[in-house]
């Protein structure tokens, strides 16, 4: 297995992206649960390591606009990660919002793939250390735990009235998913 920085990276991508293929012919609400559970770790630890160790490294090479679109997007993901691991799966939106999860992460592994990767390789960067130290801080991180998220403390302190379309939904009664 190919273990420098790019390469970790897309495997991180094809493990994800076939957790939500699972979701989506999953059919029980456990077994759902149970696909979403791991696809949210695998994905906070991905982002960790990204914006922690690889994007830090790529940033200037990259450039501000495609490394800016990457934070938002991993923004948007954090705060619907945060709203997932507040619920307990009965939701009305539930599965929508891990549907959107996973649409929005895999339009930014496609940028990611074309052209952030691409950008970052003509880099005279030492991809096999960044990469060891991408492994290392993942273990750490499963060893430790998360540092604090903002999103989660956004998510968290609004109580749930931050997100409008599913407390609506559970207000009115809409069959719960
Ligand atoms: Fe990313």
């Amino acid at each position: 297995m190919k273990t420098d920085a790019v390469s970790l990276l897309k495997a991180d991508h094809k493990k994800v992206k076939a957790l939500f293929t699972q979701f989506e012919s999953a059919e029980g609400r456990r077994e759902k649960k149970k696909i979403v559970a791991e696809a949210l770790l695998e994905l906070k630890l991905h982002a960790a390591i990204e914006e922690e160790i690889f994007y830090a490294a790529v940033r200037r090479t990259v450039g501000k606009e495609l490394m800016n679109e990457a934070d938002e997007e991993h923004h948007v993901a954090k705060v619907l990660i945060a709203e997932l691991e507040n619920m307990d799966g009965r939701e009305s939106h539930y599965d929508a919002k891990f549907t959107v999860l996973a649409e929005n992460v895999r339009h930014h592994i496609k940028e990611e793939e074309s052209e952030m990767l691409p950008k970052a390789q003509t880099m005279k960067l030492n991809f096999e250390k960044l990469g060891a130290q991408m492994a290392e801080r993942k273990q750490q991180l499963l060893d430790s735990g998360f540092p604090p998220v903002g999103e989660e403390t956004m998510v968290a302190a609004s109580g749930g009235e931050g997100d409008s379309p599913a407390r609506i939904a559970d207000q009115t009664g809409a069959a719960r998913g």
